[in-house]
């Protein structure tokens, strides 16, 4: 029997397999506004078999895109383009998941494809996209020809804190079931976890318990607006690979903390915050990250979400069925190939007939399968 295959019960929410779409940018919206893109985007993992899709990086603030194209849920008019997104993956067997974010100083960014460098005043001429200004716990810039942002004050802390519950409400009403607060990747909640970013000296920053604190407040505010049912995650970078960065056992308190205001899962990433240079200590390999989501899930006492070069099946089936982590994530290997999880499933013998498959094409799949068995062709 296959562990990977097995459901997951987060609060009210019953995952039917360990597998889910990480977050992936698309840059295709239009003021924060989804589009077809997006329901064609998403929706393929679910005819793919995926338990839990989540839509990618959505700001809770207009300026706190990294990109022009990025999605939003800033104000309430970006709530109905999402709602095919989510009624299509609900029908299809799939719980539709957000993640909510935040840019902070790596706000204002060129798409990957134009350089992932701060946008310039060539980007109005060439594409009509104006550069603006970023915010971050301190005015030191992401790295190397970057602009400084602008150090929050204690009324940006407070509004950037409500604007992730406004965000969570408004993820709600669009339909979404889990959500998934990004704190990773040196976007704004990392920036204040991390003392690479953080060089604060009053309550939002310090020691590891005044850089937390910030996180804490957003999955307080969001806690408020989302309700108890519905599973709330918290993806983290449990170390910058930096030395006098966060380190391992840090994040498994910041997820002890977490886990207090009401957060279900933690998502295990790392890295990110420490601009373009090579970040130390880092070796990578297929699983890499597994070690940190095995380690949060035995010290804190939290579910975890493993994601990181994850592609064999038998790999995720061996991370789940040997308690390491409770959930996978998949990226580029969902672009690739976006039936990953049936075919896993067929993989580990946990679908033989193409039962798991849509009957549109699951039954000319098994039709087709049979006759190559009886004429011996494969
Ligand atoms: C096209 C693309 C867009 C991504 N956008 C996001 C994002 O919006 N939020 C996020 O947390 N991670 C983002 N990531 C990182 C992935 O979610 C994932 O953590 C990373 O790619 C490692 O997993 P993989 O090896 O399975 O691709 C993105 C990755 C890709 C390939």
């Amino acid at each position: 029997m296959s562990e990977l295959f097995q459901p997951l019960k987060l609060r009210d929410v019953t995952l039917k397999s360990r597998i889910a779409v990480s977050p992936m940018s698309q840059y295709r919206a239009k003021n924060g506004y989804a589009n077809n893109w997006h329901l064609v985007h998403l929706g393929r993992f679910a005819l793919g078999g995926a338990g839990l899709v989540f839509a990618e990086a959505t700001a809770v603030e207009a300026d706190g895109r990294r990109t022009h194209g990025d999605l939003g849920l800033w104000e309430d008019g970006q709530i109905e383009p999402l709602r095919p997104v989510t009624a299509f993956l609900e029908a299809e067997g799939a719980v539709p998941g957000i993640q909510l974010g935040h840019a902070g100083r790596k706000a204002s960014e060129r798409r990957p494809w134009h350089g992932e460098t701060p946008v310039t005043d060539e980007d109005l001429t060439e594409r009509g996209e104006k550069p603006w200004s970023a915010i971050a716990p301190s005015a030191v810039p992401y790295a190397e020809g970057w602009p400084t942002p602008d150090e929050m004050d204690e009324d940006d802390i407070r509004r950037v804190i409500a604007a992730f519950g406004d965000a969570a409400r408004r993820a709600l009403e669009a339909g979404f079931r889990v959500l998934d607060v990004y704190a990773a990747h040196g976007f704004l909640i990392h920036q204040f976890l991390s003392p690479i970013a953080n060089h604060r000296t009053d309550a939002w920053g310090g020691d590891a318990l005044g850089r937390r604190r910030f996180a804490v407040e957003v999955a307080r505010s969001i806690r408020k607006q989302w309700p108890e049912s519905l599973p709330l995650v918290f993806r983290l970078s449990a170390t910058d690979w930096i030395d006098g960065g966060i380190e391992p056992e840090e994040t498994v308190e910041t997820a002890r903390a977490l886990a207090r205001e009401g957060v279900d899962m933690i998502d295990c990433s790392t890295g990110g915050v420490g601009g373009r240079e090579r970040p130390r200590r880092m070796r990578i390999e297929q699983g890499f990250q597994v070690p940190f989501a095995e380690r949060i899930r035995r010290e804190a006492d939290v579910a975890s979400m493993a994601v990181g070069f994850l592609w064999d099946a038998q790999e995720c089936e061996k991370i789940i069925a040997d308690g390491r982590a409770d959930m996978v994530a998949l990226a580029r290997e969902m672009l690739d190939d976006p039936n990953w999880p049936l075919h896993a499933a067929a993989q580990l013998n946990a679908d033989e007939n193409h039962n798991m498959w849509p009957p549109e094409a699951g039954w000319w799949l098994m039709k087709r399968a049979r006759l190559i068995e009886k004429l011996g062709l494969r």
